[in-house]
């Protein structure tokens, strides 16, 4: 299964960058105390690992019902508010207009916002300046709901590669947020793309 060859893959790697520091025959308790330290360390990163894979291949079926984009905001909004405290960042967030619907499963929708805004203020820790803004905005054909930032954002070559479930350039990441985030706009058949000029503007955009 895809399960298994994904662990697979983990555990090789797990194994190559430990450089099979098991098999070195231990000389003294400490050797041992390391040794089993590395272990539990390792064990406690496929927990996580495990957890993350379920949490990504067990989505529900939306549930779909009409949704006000700018209740939505608000409420995401006032959800992330304590996250924002003493953090020196300005958080903002608009819609073009009140009346602004649209169709889709709201908890899952704010979910994907979240995972948005947790990724922006990560982005920006120890910035002086930095700013997120989530916005509402449409088109004829189209709504959005754009979440921005100006913090360092991410290179060209990376812009693609982030959404690839576990890519991920935190340490205690899980890489799982935005392979989720997009996986939950195509089942809206929407989508979520990304562009970003460093230090200026980086945006996540999610299209109805
Ligand atoms: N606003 C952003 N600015 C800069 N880099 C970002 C931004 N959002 C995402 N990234 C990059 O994309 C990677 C993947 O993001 P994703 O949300 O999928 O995983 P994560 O945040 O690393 O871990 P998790 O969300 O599972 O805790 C991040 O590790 C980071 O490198
Ligand atoms: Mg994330």
């Amino acid at each position: 299964s895809s399960l298994t060859s994904t662990l697979k893959d983990v555990l090789d790697h797990d194994l190559k960058r430990t450089n099979g520091h098991c098999e070195i025959p231990l000389e003294s308790a400490d050797d041992l105390r390391e040794g089993l330290t590395t272990i539990e360390g390792r064990s406690k990163g496929l927990i996580r690992f495990i957890d993350a894979y379920r949490e990504y291949t067990s989505l529900p079926q939306p549930v779909v019902r009409s949704v006000r984009v700018k209740e939505l905001l608000d409420k995401v909004a006032q959800f992330m508010k304590p996250d924002f405290r003493d953090s020196g960042i300005v958080f903002h967030h608009t819609c073009q207009s009140e009346y602004l619907t649209i169709q889709a499963d709201e908890e899952m929708i704010e979910q994907v916002l979240i995972n948005l805004i947790k990724n922006a203020r990560e982005a920006l820790a120890g910035q002086a300046d930095g700013r997120i803004e989530v916005r509402g905005s449409y088109d004829e054909a189209t709504t959005y709901i754009e979440v921005t930032d100006n913090g360092p954002g991410i290179i060209a070559e990376a812009l693609e590669k982030i959404f690839i479930p576990f890519f991920t350039t935190k340490k205690g990441g899980s890489g799982i947020g935005l392979a989720l985030s997009r996986q939950i706009m195509q089942m809206h058949n929407g989508t979520l793309t990304a562009e970003s000029r460093p230090y200026e503007r980086t945006a996540f955009r999610l299209r109805f």
